[in-house]
């Protein structure tokens, strides 16, 4: 049988490139035939849901979006610059059609590359008309007035320093059964390779009940998953100081008709026992916490500002392994920082094989602009870096193998997210938040969105293949569930 191994999820600042908002869900609302704009989204899944706030925004003033830079009139990136290739991309794109300037369209660079390159990019790309960073999006309406007034210069570059969150009245969701929900943006913590405290501000959390209104709104809709966000998830402190973090994630978790929270991403510093009770006394929080390590070397750690150890992390680990239901546990790693020595890099290892992780998301370390990191001495050479990381995957991988087989033989309960028609299986995602790719008995195929129970009949490093179970016939079987 032909398989499909996807990597089980996407890292936090890591999504399938480039994604495109369909301009389908914007139908029937108010629009000037000549407004019209076309969004691609480059990063994390922060930069996917701002994308989606953004495209509210347009429409409410009246823009209507189109699939192709060709329909457009304003042409925008949402862009990353957590690692060098990343803002590369966005570079060549603008140079790939600079030319359409000539037509009258107008270009716009909107989050981190914005922020962190500001008026620079003017010079380097002069078609471009505007450049806003994320903590600037709230004064987007008044920046495309601007625009429409002829002026070729807009920018929204001085907020980074905002108490307030980005909230849009209209939110235009991507995807039909997952919705995005930031709670927190920004990032204090100035970890010394990382850019996201330079480009998103400082951090700002919204309260808890705007989150939770904007949850049951959402349920109403018929959305059955929700996704908390924020760059620091768990550093979240709700202004109105009703609940803490894993109080908000509870209450999440009881709002009528959700039945799967997630959250990302969690720093180790700020992760406490409570999150992981939080977990086991209520259902709807799926069993996976991804928890970024970047390095096994507690003298890494400490080059790197991130303010744990080896043994803190380790001591995180521990809570999360005790918790009553199995929490499948993901990470970050960065190999090759300055001065990263072969026995630390080893510790790297040691820890993959301590920790058993169900998925690890590597990097090269790479330069940032701004970054304390920049003045630390003993680069590392690229080379050197490329073999670590090949090491790194192939030990993970090994690892993801072994541990994926557990499940051979086992229900899990996956909500369908697709179909692939080649291979004639169905796509489901498990609470752990691996791929399952499963078959379906004859004329009783799942709506996507449902909820199906699937036997695991094999394994792969990372993802598992499966039956499903005809509801009624398996022991305790679920029903296939649709969305309201
Ligand atoms: N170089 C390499 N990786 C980085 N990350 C963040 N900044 C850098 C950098 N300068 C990685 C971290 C983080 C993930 C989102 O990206 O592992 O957790
Ligand atoms: Fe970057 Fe560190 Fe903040 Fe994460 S916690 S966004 S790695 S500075």
């Amino acid at each position: 049988m032909i398989v499909l191994d996807a990597k089980i999820l996407h890292s936090d600042h890591e999504i399938p490139q480039p994604w495109r908002m369909p301009a389908l869900y914007l139908m029937g609302m108010a629009s000037d035939a000549n407004k019209t704009f076309y969004l691609e989204t480059f990063g994390c899944q922060m930069n996917v849901h701002d994308s989606e706030k953004v495209v509210g925004t347009l429409v409410s003033e009246g823009y209507r979006q189109v699939s192709t830079v060709k329909e457009a009139g304003l042409i925008l990136y949402n862009t990353c610059s957590i690692r060098d290739k990343a803002e590369q991309k966005v570079f060549h794109r603008l140079a790939d059609y600079r030319k359409l300037q000539a037509q009258g369209k107008r270009f716009g660079v909107l989050g981190c590359v914005a922020q962190q390159e500001g008026e620079k990019i003017f010079e380097r790309a002069p078609h471009v008309a505007m450049v806003c960073g994320s903590a600037s999006y709230r004064n987007l309406a008044e920046m495309l007035v601007q625009i429409e007034a002829g002026n070729s210069r807009v920018t929204g570059l001085d907020d980074r320093q905002t108490d307030k969150c980005f909230e849009t009245e209209f939110t235009s969701r991507l995807n039909p059964h997952r919705g995005y929900i930031t709670i927190i943006e920004g990032c204090d913590k100035f970890c010394a390779y990382c850019v996201v405290p330079f480009t998103r501000g400082k951090e700002r959390s919204r309260t808890s009940e705007s989150v939770l209104a904007e949850a049951r709104q959402m349920a109403d809709l018929g959305y059955t998953e929700i996704q908390l966000l924020g760059q620091n998830v768990n550093s979240y402190a709700d202004p109105s100081e009703i609940r803490t973090f894993a109080e908000l994630l509870t209450a999440v978790g009881e709002v009528p008709g959700i039945k799967r929270v997630r959250f990302t991403t969690s720093h180790p510093r700020d992760f406490g026992r409570d999150i992981v009770e939080a977990i086991e006394g209520t259902p709807t929080l799926c069993d996976h916490v991804h928890l970024p390590v970047q390095s096994g070397a507690t003298r890494v750690l400490e080059a790197m500002q991130r303010l744990y150890t080896r043994d803190e992390y380790l001591e995180r680990i521990g809570w999360i392994k005790s918790a009553k239901r199995e929490i499948s546990i993901t990470t970050d790693m960065i190999v090759g920082f300055p001065g990263e020595t072969e026995s630390e890099f080893e510790q790297t290892l040691t820890l993959l094989d301590e920790v058993g992780f169900d998925g690890v998301f590597g990097f090269k370390y790479s330069p940032r602009p701004n970054t304390p990191a920049l003045r630390l001495n003993d680069a590392i050479p690229d080379g050197e870096k490329a073999r670590r990381l090949a090491v790194v995957n192939e030990r993970q991988r090994e690892i993801q193998q072994r541990r994926n087989q557990r499940w051979l033989g086992q229900r899990i309960e996956v909500m369908v997210e697709g179909k692939n028609d080649a291979r004639g299986q169905w796509i489901g995602r498990t609470s752990q938040n691996r791929v399952m790719n499963f078959t379906v008995p004859d004329g009783r195929d799942p709506a996507p969105g449902s909820y199906v129970t699937v036997v695991t009949t094999g394994s792969f490093p990372n993802s598992l293949i499966g039956q499903a179970e005809i509801p009624g016939e398996g022991e305790g079987s679920l029903s296939w569930t649709a969305r309201k």
